[in-house]
């Protein structure tokens, strides 16, 4: 055993012992602001106001609600008392009453909840199944019994219970007198509250309990969530409206959405939650600011949350008066020892910092000529003695890179910067390293700064929050790529070095490691969409079990979530593991990363943003060839970072997989891939297979629709069409763009040619007036007609097209309506009949289409108020509004009515006949 691990295993006890001891004390402590024996009646009578409250973590999977053909089993057929319904098995306790059905012989607080847990939990499963119940049982019935480790000692001394890990827990059956019963008992309170929410959501599944023998820990330490939250109550790329944590500068009075988030979380194994954007505000260290934090540590603290916040290194300078920030310095050491203590006073259980330091735009060690060693250490040794950790982030770079400069790259900088410390941080500081080199991409290869940290904790941070992966508007399923990530070995020292492995500690005996996911929730259910939340569960499984397999983890989200009919499982299983291949299909495949608006909104096709500026997410597409090269022979030497068996793999173009090559490579657009494709045919027919599997996931979802919750189904449905128009936005973007650029044909003769399309610049225009769209691709053809003139835009310097600033500055509007007219040419038939036009935000537009006078459809008149980021007509906020099966006859007229309103002036692009049952919307084989 190496000398770190044995030094962790002292380490660790101690770290989870001070933890659970403050959560006593502080139990004590605080025992006259919330009473533990009021606390479960609390407990009830707060479920019971929140569930007709808006945000509840029922919304998520927490829901119990065993809504499926297959029901949860009643009874224990291989069991002795097989004949005996489960309701009487397992029943519940009447909250406040004297623990009939669940018992419990313990006073700790996450104790108490996994009671409060597995007695919501049991009783909404069993009703859920009409069983007859009762509260009232006798205790010598077969029961949940609920235990620590020690307590299960003392009461069955003659049963060893398997080891125990602190936060691990075994469920099991124990002979009790005349009766068996299921046991559940943790390494502490900590695992106690992890088993219960494991029993339920194993019962939630349908699995029988009489064979249940599991014993489990979490593989990693660190299992986090960052949230980005600003004091105003605005979320840095959140999607999901505004934070539960702040307002108006302020922690929020109401905290009760961040208890259920804490309930949230605990279920799937989180713990610790950082709650504030790493941008950090320097306000929230100021002392008012910690007593407001205080209380949302006391929301979460039932949970087994831990609180963490970010902090900017400058403090010292900004809040504290003092002449400097220097690491070094003794009076910045004292500065951030005594502020320390100030929130362990009032926060015992306190987690850590997270540090942005040296990086866009925040000021770092740097400023000193110091190392992110040195901050880093600083504040580690401020912790220490309350057992708290330093996360310090590894996403430091220089943004203002000289993109002339063919060595330079953006990609090298976490290894060049982070490797040469390696061993010189203090023990309880992790440094935290995004998946990939750049930054959440659809693709990026692993960052072989997992590698180069051999004497030190690491934790790999990835995005809950879907920033570049469709902002919750597109379904995209992250788990398959977190999994990649996790088992990619990089082979440090010529060995099997999984990802997995190094942030369990295990590759290379680190005390501490793990997974920290940003995720962005907001007040808005959660995630803002509801199969996004398959995200935040798997994220949450994985960090507990990174060898959990994708498909299995969106089986039990299912299951809990929307239902357990087996046909709706797996059709909508089948759809969340096609999504993420789909987005990097229809966004930008072969390692070129997402193909997007990347100096404001992130969302949308945007290809020529990448280029040309210092930001250094450069796909180097020229007229001759495409993507980076970042080889030792001939690039920025980047390859050279992985270890050799790596190194040897991406160097070379023989081997370098399809899917990274332009991440590696810099090749003609005629270079043949692996596949036998050129490189140009790729992008073509990626971008074609995508938006066909995007128009696909509708498809599918129509087939459950007898199956669940109609408000869901509707829901879904009219996200999942709007994500097959934006697929096309992006497929028609970069196809022309690429064609435009190289001249190559397309071999199956779709670049540059629309059947059935019908430029809105072709049109008899009434009002409307023709205007280039930036950039060109995001229209089609370049061009799209407007009514009136767009508003001003917000003053952003350096943004060029970001527009999601506020303006009051109306639009100019000189017309209540315009509109546009076709006389339609083609063969006569029946066509889904769509409308392309830009929603832009500030206003709702109104669009009417009628064929020869009169209303095409039902449908054929609609709002233009969707929310999307950008103020100016471009591919963030092009939409597709379809009009199914109309009937067409060459001669027939065609009239879109388009009434601007604020500051949305009814830009309109194009519409198309697309011959229903299109053979274009098909998958290709
Ligand atoms: C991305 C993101 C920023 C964020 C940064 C980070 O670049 O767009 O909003 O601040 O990541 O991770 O620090």
């Amino acid at each position: 055993m190496g000398r770190r691990l044995s030094h962790f295993l002292q380490y660790l006890p101690r770290l989870i012992g001070v933890m659970e001891r403050m959560q006593s004390e502080s139990a004590m402590r605080t025992a006259a602001r919330f009473d533990f024996s009021m606390g479960f009646l609390l407990t009830a009578v707060v479920t019971v106001c929140m569930a007709a409250a808006a945000q509840t973590a029922d919304q998520a999977w927490l829901r119990y609600q065993n809504s499926s053909n297959e029901p949860v089993p009643t009874t224990y057929p291989a069991s002795p008392f097989s004949s005996v319904p489960l309701s009487h098995e397992l029943s519940w306790a009447a909250p406040g009453a004297p623990t009939p059905g669940v018992l419990l012989d313990f006073d700790h607080a996450l104790e108490r909840s996994a009671q409060a847990e597995l007695t919501r939990g049991l009783k909404r499963l069993t009703e859920a199944e009409k069983h007859p119940f009762s509260d009232m049982r006798p205790l010598n019935e077969p029961n949940v019994l609920v235990f620590d480790k020690m307590e299960f000692a003392a009461s069955f001394p003659s049963i060893k219970a398997p080891a125990l890990d602190p936060e691990g827990f075994w469920i099991g059956s124990v002979q009790a007198g005349t009766s068996r019963q299921i046991v559940l008992v943790g390494g502490s309170g900590r695992g106690v509250l992890y088993g219960a929410f494991d029993l339920l959501r194993r019962m939630s599944q349908g699995q029988t309990l009489d064979s249940m023998n599991v014993v489990e820990a979490p593989a990693m330490a660190i299992r986090w969530v960052d949230e980005w939250d600003n004091p105003d109550g605005s979320i840095e790329r959140g999607y999901a409206g505004r934070s539960i944590f702040f307002d108006g500068g302020n922690v929020r009075q109401d905290l009760k959405p961040v208890s259920e988030y804490a309930r949230l979380l605990a279920s799937i194994g989180i713990n610790g939650c950082n709650v504030n954007n790493v941008n950090a505000a320097p306000q929230l260290l100021d002392s008012d600011h910690i007593k407001q934090l205080a209380r949302i540590a006391d929301a979460m603290r039932p949970w087994g949350v831990r609180l963490a916040v970010s902090v900017a290194i400058a403090s010292p300078q900004t809040i504290g008066g003092l002449a400097t920030y220097d690491p070094l310095d003794p009076a910045v050491k004292a500065w951030w020892a005594a502020k320390v203590n100030e929130i362990y006073s009032l926060i015992p259980d306190f987690a850590g910092f997270t540090v942005k330091a040296d990086s866009e735009g925040q000021a770092g060690p740097a400023s000193y000529g110091r190392t992110p060693a040195d901050a880093a250490n600083l504040l580690a040794a401020a912790l220490k003695p309350h057992a708290g950790v330093v996360l310090y982030r590894a996403f430091v770079y220089n943004h203002h890179a000289d993109w002339r400069d063919p060595k330079a790259d953006r990609a090298r900088a976490a290894y060049d910067i982070f490797q040469p410390l390696d061993g010189k941080f203090a023990e309880n500081v992790i440094v935290q390293i995004k998946e990939g080199p750049i930054d959440f991409q659809a693709r990026e290869p692993v960052s072989p700064l997992f590698a180069g940290l051999k004497q030190t904790s690491q934790a790999m941070e990835v995005q809950i929050t879907q920033e570049y992966t469709g902002q919750q508007r597109h379904l995209v399923y992250l788990a398959p790529m977190w999994k990649e990530v996790l088992d990619f070995d990089l082979r440090a020292d010529n060995r099997p070095t999984p990802v997995k492995e190094i942030l369990e500690g295990n590759a290379f005996q680190q005390p501490l490691g793990g997974m920290v996911g940003v995720a962005g929730v907001g007040q808005n259910a959660w995630l803002g969409s509801p199969l996004a939340m398959a995200n935040l569960y798997a994220f949450g499984r994985l960090a507990w079990n990174p060898n959990l397999i994708p498909e299995q983890i969106a089986d039990e989200w299912i299951r809990q979530s929307i239902g357990n009919d087996p046909q709706l499982v797996s059709t909508v299983e089948r759809m969340v593991m096609q999504s993420w291949p789909a987005y990097e299909s229809y966004t930008g495949p072969l390692g070129m990363q997402t193909l997007t608006d990347i100096t404001g909104s992130h969302y949308g096709p945007n290809i020529e943003s990448s280029e040309n500026n210092g930001w250094g997410q450069w796909h180097r597409a020229d007229r001759e060839g495409v993507g980076m090269d970042r080889t030792v022979a001939t690039g920025t030497g980047y390859t050279g970072q992985y270890p050799a068996d790596v190194a040897k793999l991406y160097e070379s173009l023989l081997t370098c997989p399809d899917e990274l090559l332009l991440f590696f490579h810099h090749v003609p657009y005629n270079f043949h891939l692996q596949s036998g494709k050129t490189v140009i045919q790729e992008i073509y027919d990626s971008h074609y297979d995508g938006a066909a599997q995007a128009q696909e996931l509708v498809e599918e979802w129509k087939t459950v629709k007898s199956r669940i919750d109609p408000a869901l189904y509707k829901d879904v449905l009219a996200r999942l069409e709007y994500q097959a128009g934006h697929a096309t936005v992006w497929r028609d973007a970069i196809v022309q763009y690429f064609f435009k650029l190289t001249g190559i044909a397309d071999d199956e003769g779709r670049a540059g040619h629309y059947p059935g399309r019908m430029e809105a610049e072709d049109a008899r225009l009434s009002g409307y007036k023709v205007i280039d769209v930036t950039p060109w691709e995001d229209a089609s053809g370049g061009k799209a007609v407007i009514c009136g003139d767009l508003a001003p835009m917000p003053n952003r310097p350096g943004m060029p097209n970001a527009g999601t600033g506020a303006s009051s500055a109306p639009a100019h509007l000189p017309h209540s309506a315009c509109s546009a007219e076709w006389t339609y040419a083609g063969e006569p038939g029946r066509f889904n009949l769509a409308a392309q036009y830009f929603d832009l935000p500030g206003g709702t537009a109104h669009f009417t289409l009628s064929l020869n006078g009169l209303p095409a459809a039902a449908s054929a008149s609609w709002d233009a108020d969707a929310t999307l980021p950008s103020r100016r007509p471009n591919g963030d906020n092009s939409t597709r509004k379809t009009i199914p099966n109309v009937e067409l006859n060459p001669g027939d007229v065609i009239h879109i009515d388009g009434v601007p309103d604020g500051q949305d002036p009814a830009v309109l692009d194009y519409i198309e006949a697309l011959p229903v049952q299109s053979e274009s919307l098909k998958p290709r084989p």
